[in-house]
This record gives structure tokens, C-alpha cells and sequence, in this order.
């Protein structure tokens, strides 16, 4: 089948996009505004950006009625995000949170889910996410026709990691997440999720890893 991107429904191109691109991790993004209301949604247009700084974007769209999504209104208003890592034991939360609740109605309160304080930034993580990413927002981008997208650029401050997630280390390694230990829920097309299949280990060419 040949599709012809600039005659496709924009809801033609969304489909295909979110099947083909797949598998995608999950942003389940925390944030907190100005009189302390806390807000949590996930997001999978979701991506590393850069090391040095360390750095991601989000894409995240404005609603049908053209306001934007509250993670985009608060992280805006506060210049500050966290990005909780969703692994299959927080599955059925990471979706509850993704309900529209009207802005200042927390989805954290709603569903009960318990927070610890962020280090870094004025915001909470999830308790039971066993990795966090504490962010300042550098930069937001409008891009799109009928229903723009708002492209989040973040630099991550500070990194919290579960010490049964890493990897054993060896003097001058480098702190990582564990292959074998990370359980991480990504996103298909549709209503469709996937865990962490086989795993394969190959070395670069010229590496002896
Ligand atoms: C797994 C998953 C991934 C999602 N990814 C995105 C995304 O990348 N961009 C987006 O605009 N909305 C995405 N959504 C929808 C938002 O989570 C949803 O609009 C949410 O209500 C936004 O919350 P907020 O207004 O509190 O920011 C996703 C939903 C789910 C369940």
C-alpha cells in the first residue's frame, strides 16, 4: 500500500505513526504548580535528546479545544518536570493517570499514588517508579497545522536510581540500569503495550564489551 502523507486524516497519520514507531517508552511525567497541586501523565513521543548536558524532549499535543495539556501548562509556569521510568508493575496506574481530569484536579490524589519529594527540583516522583529523571525545561516549540504539538526540551539535574535496577559495577564503570533487571512497559499502536522480549548482546564493531 502507497499512502500519500498530505491527503491522510491527520487521526490516518496518527495511527500510522503510533504503530510503526514502536516500541516506545513511557514519560510518566510529575509535576507540580505554583500553589502545590501535584499532576501526572504519561507520554510516549518520548526520547533521549543528548548526554552533555543530559537531555530529552516530549511531544505532547494541545487538547481538542487548542488549550495545552496541564504537564505543559505547569512544567511552562514552573520550568520544572520529573519523568518517572514506567516499568510493567505500574501498568494499570500509568494508564489511570492518562484520564482528563479538569486543571488543578491532581490525577496523584485521585488514584492514590504515593510521592516522594524531588531532590533537585520543587516536585514529586513516583514512589514506586524505580528510576526518576529531575528536569528543568530549556526550551518549548509549537509545531503542527489543526492541532499543534508542543515539543518539550528538558535537562535532566538530577538522577534517581532503585540500586536494585543497577548493574553490578566494576571499579570506573559508569552507574547503569541492569539489562536483566529493568522491566520496562513500552507503548504499540492502538491499545496495544509490550514488555521486554528476548534480549540480544552485541558488541560495536572495534569494542571488546
Ligand atoms: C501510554 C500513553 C502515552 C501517551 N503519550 C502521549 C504523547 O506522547 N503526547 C500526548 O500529547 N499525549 C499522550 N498521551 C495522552 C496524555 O497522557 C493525556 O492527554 C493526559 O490526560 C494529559 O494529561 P495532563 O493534561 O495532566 O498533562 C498518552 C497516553 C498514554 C496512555
Amino acid at each position: 500500500m502507497e499512502l500519500d502523507a498530505q491527503t491522510l486524516r491527520a487521526r490516518d497519520c496518527y495511527a500510522l505513526l503510533t504503530s510503526l514507531i514502536v516500541p516506545r517508552p513511557i514519560a510518566w511525567v510529575s509535576t507540580k504548580d505554583q500553589a502545590g497541586h501535584t499532576n501526572l501523565a504519561p507520554f510516549s513521543y518520548f526520547s533521549g535528546l543528548g548526554s552533555d548536558p543530559p537531555m530529552l524532549t516530549l511531544a505532547i499535543a494541545q487538547r481538542r479545544d487548542g488549550s495545552d495539556k496541564d504537564t505543559v501548562r505547569i512544567a511552562r509556569a514552573t520550568g520544572a518536570l520529573c519523568v518517572n521510568l514506567v516499568e510493567e508493575h505500574d501498568a494499570a496506574r500509568m494508564n489511570a493517570s492518562s484520564a482528563e481530569l479538569p486543571p488543578g484536579e491532581s490525577e496523584i490524589e485521585r488514584l492514590g499514588i504515593a510521592t516522594t519529594p524531588c531532590l533537585a527540583i520543587e516536585g514529586v516522583r513516583v514512589a514506586s517508579a524505580r528510576a526518576a529523571l529531575e528536569c528543568r525545561l530549556i526550551d518549548v516549540h509549537r509545531y503542527g497545522r489543526t492541532r499543534a504539538v508542543n515539543l518539550l526540551v528538558a535537562e535532566v539535574v538530577h538522577f534517581f536510581v532503585d540500586d536494585g535496577l543497577l548493574s553490578a559495577s566494576h571499579a570506573g564503570a559508569p552507574p547503569a540500569a541492569a539489562a536483566d533487571a529493568i522491566r520496562p512497559l513500552s507503548r504499540l499502536g492502538d491499545r496495544w503495550y509490550a514488555r521486554l522480549g528476548e534480549r540480544l548482546a552485541m558488541p560495536r564493531p572495534g569494542t571488546t564489551g
